[in-house]
């Protein structure tokens, strides 16, 4: 198994990472994670560009160009001869004595980046997944996919010790989104999900469900919605790169609709399964 640590492709065991480096000590840093399906990066672009932007936005310039990172992680694809699975990268400030403000101009990044095998999840496409509500305690910048996950960790944590797939977040009586995931609701066949803002992180799988929508005439409307309004819609789905379109059949022990995935969600897991090639 092989990974790349920064311009290398290097086996796993020789890769080693500083005990000061900052994405160590403070999560100063960005991610994404990539779906490969038959081999190749799906949606790539999109996934860098928000990378190059998450980096752009805690003040970070990519050392590297998209380019130079698609060339490097489908190369390690193809080493590792990964099918079906996720690459995972993520870019920290790099080393330095441990300071809170940044290091000076012209410290290194440090780029990570591995493979993982993964079934796409039948199961939970085909049988919908339950969920829990929980309060949205994380920062006001969840537009940017920060290596600061604990908000994050703390509430899927929740969801597995209750047996479930996945935490829905609000803030106060409004739906944020998943956490790891963006939140969709259909009520009287439209589809309602949050505005793109500083509340959530605008979901490459979003961007995709929404190009669907606009494609198939499912009116899409990006609009805040209660605990209420979720609690009442005829489907709900779970959206995200691993994820990928899951209808969500439980909601804190309540079944959503007539707790069965829906016919809009069913019909959106087709159209998802056309865009990959
Ligand atoms: N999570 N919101 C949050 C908080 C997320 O962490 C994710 C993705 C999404 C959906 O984004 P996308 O559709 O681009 O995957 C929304 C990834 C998969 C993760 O942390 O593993």
């Amino acid at each position: 198994e092989y990974v790349i640590l920064n311009g290398e492709i290097l086996p796993r065991q020789d890769a080693r990472i500083d005990v000061e480096d900052r994405g160590y000590q403070f999560g100063d840093g960005v991610y994404e994670v990539i779906r490969i399906y038959n081999g190749k990066m799906f949606t790539v672009t999109e996934h860098l560009e928000r990378l190059e932007a998450s980096a752009e936005k805690i003040g970070m310039k990519l050392a590297w160009t998209i380019t130079e990172l698609e060339v490097l992680f489908a190369r390690l694809i193809e080493i590792n001869s990964l099918e079906t699975g996720i690459v995972y990268m993520q870019v920290t400030r790099g080393i330095s004595p441990r300071s809170h403000a940044y290091p000076p101009a012209g410290t290194a990044q440090t780029l990570v980046a591995y493979t993982r095998n993964m079934p796409r999840p039948e199961l939970n496409f085909s049988d919908g997944v339950k969920t829990i509500l929980t309060e949205d305690i994380r920062w006001l910048r969840c537009d940017i996919k920060s290596l600061n996950l604990l908000g994050n960790i703390m509430a899927k944590q929740k969801a597995a010790e209750a047996g479930c797939y996945e935490a829905i977040l609000h803030r106060g009586e409004k739906v944020t989104e998943g956490s790891s995931s963006n939140i969709f609701i259909i009520k009287d066949g439209s589809m309602y999900t949050h505005p793109a803002n500083n509340f959530i992180l605008n979901g490459i799988t979003r961007q995709t469900i929404e190009k669907l929508c606009a494609a198939h005439g499912i009116p899409f409307i990006e609009k805040e919605f209660s605990v209420a309004e979720l609690e009442d819609a005829d489907e709900v789905i779970v959206g995200s790169t691993t994820s990928e379109v899951t209808p969500v059949v439980e909601i804190e022990g309540k079944p959503v609709g007539d707790g069965k995935p829906g016919h809009v969600t069913r019909q959106l897991q087709k159209l998802f399964d056309g865009e990959i090639e």
